[in-house]
């Protein structure tokens, strides 16, 4: 028994999963009768790879990580999916998130019929890590999620609270990392070693651009890694995109150019904001967003949609904000002169 064991529910550990064509015969050269594929080639007619080896090696040479450590999935969403459905069984187990958060960790929960441990952030949009602590010793908490940076919020959560709840909880800690790139601080996979219960997810959706493909990447020890390849559905990730992935992967990172100006653009819009007279506060951001707090968030949501300008009214979860996604120079121009027509 792991040191994990007590997290995954019983109908998982006990769990035969479905064994593909590909994971019964895993030669390169052969003539291909076993999977049931059209023989003709379309480019498409064969299943792609269920463990994705080729793709993996190349982000695991990428981000010097082991291989052993890397699930990707249909989007970091999968993951997620994943994760709430490996540990909480339905009306017994529950999640626990911080409030302002990303929606799909209750979404995932609900769907799976997990309950929902709310710790909310405190008012500077930090982590409570004693109440966190706290709240997860309670035996049906399996999962905490904690989103750095934050989304909505746009800020990193502090490293040391981090540390406090990783090290005090026997649950999985989950730190979404999806906006990590825009961030410039390093990532918590460097301590997957450290804490067996860790979980980091990264997605291709953000910095790199690539947000159509839906590539997402957890990473944790390999018996967490084990797990979630048992329940995956066996293509999770199309050729398709491992084709076009590896071939991004191996020219000269892009997101280097593509953070360089969204980080300016993001410290000249937060100046040009803070000169607006109906903007109460613009929040400190580590991601590729500004969470700003107007006087009528619902007003100016529906002012911007008229000039053709769609930005996210996030009042329901910061009253009167909304979120602004950094977008291309001329768009945060276009934003501005709207704004400004507005004040
Ligand atoms: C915090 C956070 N995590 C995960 C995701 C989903 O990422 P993916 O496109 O990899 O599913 C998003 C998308 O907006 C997000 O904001």
């Amino acid at each position: 028994m792991s040191t994990l064991d007590h997290l995954w529910r019983e109908n998982i550990r006990q769990l035969t999963p479905y064994s593909s064509a590909r994971d019964e015969y895993q030669g390169a050269e052969a003539t291909w009768l076993d999977a049931n594929e059209n023989p003709f080639p379309t480019g498409l007619n064969r299943y792609p790879d269920p463990y994705q080896r080729e793709l993996k090696a190349i982000i695991s040479q990428l981000k010097q990580q082991p291989e052993a450590h890397l699930f990707l999935g249909h989007g970091s969403d999968e993951a997620i999916d994943l994760l709430v459905r490996a540990t909480c069984d339905p009306g017994k187990d529950s999640i626990l998130i911080c409030p302002p958060t990303y929606g799909m960790y209750r979404v995932a929960a609900d769907i799976q019929g997990a309950g929902v441990v709310e710790v909310p952030l405190t008012s500077s949009f930090n982590l409570d890590a004693e109440q966190i602590v706290a709240a997860a010793a309670a035996e049906s908490v399996k999962l905490i999620f904690i989103c750095s940076p934050n989304n909505p919020t746009g800020n990193l959560m502090d490293r040391q609270a981090i540390e406090l709840i990783l090290s005090k909880t026997n649950t999985l800690v989950v730190i979404d990392e999806a906006y990590v790139d825009f961030a410039g601080t390093p990532s918590w996979v460097e301590s997957i070693d450290k804490y067996p219960n860790l979980v980091v997810l990264q997605t291709f959706s953000k910095a790199w651009g690539m947000a159509g493909a839906r590539l997402g990447m957890a990473w944790a020890n390999p018996e967490i890694i084990q797990v979630l390849n048992r329940i995956k559905p066996p293509y999770n990730i199309n050729q398709f995109t491992q084709n076009m992935l590896a071939q991004l992967l191996t020219e000269p990172d892009p997101t280097d150019s593509y953070r360089k100006v969204i980080l300016r653009e993001r410290k000249q819009l937060q100046k040009a904001l803070q000169q607006l007279p109906f903007v109460k506060k613009v929040y400190r951001s580590d991601s590729n967003f500004l969470l700003v707090q107007v006087a009528d968030a619902k007003r100016l949501y529906d002012y911007l949609v008229k000039q053709g300008i769609v930005v996210r009214n996030r009042h329901s979860a910061v009253p009167n904000t909304i979120r602004i996604t950094i977008g291309q120079p001329e768009e945060n121009t276009e934003l501005l002169n709207a704004l400004n027509q507005y004040a």
